[in-house]
């Protein structure tokens, strides 16, 4: 198998709103981003995947897409879109797009000329009477338009799902992914990869879905190194594993290594695991933290339940702060150690924690309207990066003082600039971490090292060791060179909640 660039790529993850604002109106554009790539190149990051950025009345932050082949106005222009690709390639980065193949947008064209024309309906799910599927956000999964048919949306109701029996629908996302490639864009995101075909009685993971991918790898095969990535959120192993075969995906997001708790006979499992169901079909497995769906890190890993689950993602629940941060850097540095492809979710790099007390009023996400304020949403990962400066929008936006979502005041200790000034930030570890793997990881696989149960430890094929201590006393190291540790030894021992990389 070539070692192609994505196998053991570390992509950073750019929600576009949040990212950086260039225009002044307060929201992330093309334009924020473009300004900010030195930034981007200096801290490591091979790719770049970028949430939707397409026209959207951003029913679901853009996951409402009413024109694949165009850029949202708000974001900027197609050209501009053309002109940050090029720029990336020119550092050497390159860029991933988010493709949402499940489901449009109500503001669509296909989706407006169903409603006035329903002989074009057969591009959606409509039915004469819904069944009783609930939406993932909650709520119906069905909403009825004025002339008494119901079209199914396993999101939102402004997300009407496609009708992936219907050929068109095939031929429409196949010249999208061509429209894209054409642009220099090197690979996708695919987004909910696994519900596209449904039955009357099922929608997930069904068989059908296969044959989707393997054309799709024809189209990306049909150019040079393109790469198809899948969001698959199942259980199984075996099902997932089905989605990289040889001829489907390349890579698939790591949700297992993301939910898992920090316990370090967790944590083993789920890296065998994940070893395990990646080997037979050749893919490189992925190592992921955290996305714009889940709880930050810092946060999660502060509370007495370290776990994530969508349905329980445990809003307010107390959380340490301290040992939250000490044990996201150490979960970092053992992210980065892992053998396959790297996600950072942006300001992961800046240690910032969940935002949990946004003003309710201002709190944009559909999961918080349709599950009636029960569940708080994802608003609090999402929340616009600090750059600089002692006060909102600490350098977010050149005008406007509050951002699309506010930030916390206590934000001005973990800028972009304050942390490039602090010798032990987070943002120094991740640039320190990053440039290293770079260095001295390649392919291949990991081997355990013999040690105490509390303790991952490991060396690659580099002679790269990392060790992390789960326990609650510290360890000493083996053998060899410390090259890095995600905090202070003790007197050469390494302290609980904290990871070190050791050259063999
Ligand atoms: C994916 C996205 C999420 C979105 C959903 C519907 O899970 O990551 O943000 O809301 O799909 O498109």
């Amino acid at each position: 198998m070539p070692n192609t660039w994505w196998r053991g790529a570390a992509i950073y993850q750019v929600y576009l709103r949040s990212f950086a604002d260039g225009n002044g109106d307060g929201v992330g554009d093309l334009a924020g981003l473009r300004s900010r790539l030195p930034y981007l190149k200096d801290l490591g990051a091979d790719a770049i995947w970028l949430n939707p950025w397409y026209p959207s009345p951003m029913a679901d932050g853009g996951y409402d897409v009413a024109d694949y082949r165009d850029i949202e106005p708000v974001f900027g222009t197609l050209a501009e879109a053309e002109s940050f690709i090029t720029e990336a390639h020119e550092l050497d980065i390159k860029v991933i797009i988010d493709v949402v193949p499940n489901h449009s947008s109500t503001a669509s064209a296909w989706f407006q000329e169903a409603l006035t024309d329903p002989s074009t309906r057969d591009r959606f799910w409509f039915r004469d009477q819904p069944n009783d599927w609930q939406s993932i956000f909650g709520g119906p999964a069905w909403t009825q338009v004025p002339d008494g048919q119901w079209y199914l949306h396993l999101f939102a109701p402004e997300q009407p799902d496609f009708n992936w029996d219907n050929p068109e629908v095939h031929a429409e996302f196949e010249d999208v992914l061509r429209f894209w490639f054409e642009r220099g864009v090197d690979g996708v995101r695919i987004d909910s990869a696994a519900l596209l075909l449904k039955s009357d009685t099922a929608y997930e993971d069904l068989d059908g879905v296969h044959d989707v991918y393997r054309r799709w790898r024809q189209v990306a095969d049909s150019y040079d190194e393109r790469v198809l990535i899948g969001e698959v959120w199942l259980p199984d192993q075996e099902r997932f594993a089905r989605y990289l075969r040889p001829d489907e995906l390349h890579t698939a997001f790591n949700f297992d290594f993301l939910s898992c708790p920090w316990d370090p006979a967790e944590l083993r499992r789920v890296i065998d695991l994940t070893l395990t169901t990646h080997a037979p079909v050749g893919a490189p497995p992925t190592w992921v933290l955290s996305n714009h769906d889940v709880t930050r890190p810092v946060t999660r890993y502060g509370r007495a339940d370290t776990s994530f689950a969508h349905g329980g993602a445990l809003h307010g629940t107390p959380s340490d702060a301290e040992l939250g941060y000490r044990r996201a850097r150490a979960a970092a540095l053992l992210a980065m150690a892992l053998p396959g492809g790297l996600y950072v979710y942006q300001g992961e790099e800046l240690g910032l924690p969940e935002v949990e007390d946004l003003p309710d009023d201002l709190r944009q996400d559909p999961m918080y309207a349709r599950s009636g304020g029960t569940n708080p949403g994802r608003d609090g990962c999402r929340v616009p990066l600090p750059w600089s400066g002692d006060e909102p929008p600490f350098g977010f936006s050149p005008a406007v003082a509050q951002p699309w979502l506010p930030q916390p005041e206590s934000w001005r200790k973990l800028s972009a600039e304050a942390q490039l000034a602090d010798l032990d930030s987070m943002l120094n570890l991740y640039r320190a971490g990053l440039r290293l793997r770079r260095e001295l990881l390649g392919d291949g696989t990991l081997h355990w090292l013999p040690y105490d149960p509390a303790v991952l430890a490991f060396t690659r094929d580099s002679g790269l060791t990392c060790v992390t201590n789960l326990g609650t006393e510290a360890v000493r190291l083996p053998a060899g060179e410390v090259l890095l540790t995600s905090g202070p030894l003790e007197d050469g021992a390494l302290p609980p909640d904290t990871t070190a990389w050791l050259a063999g």
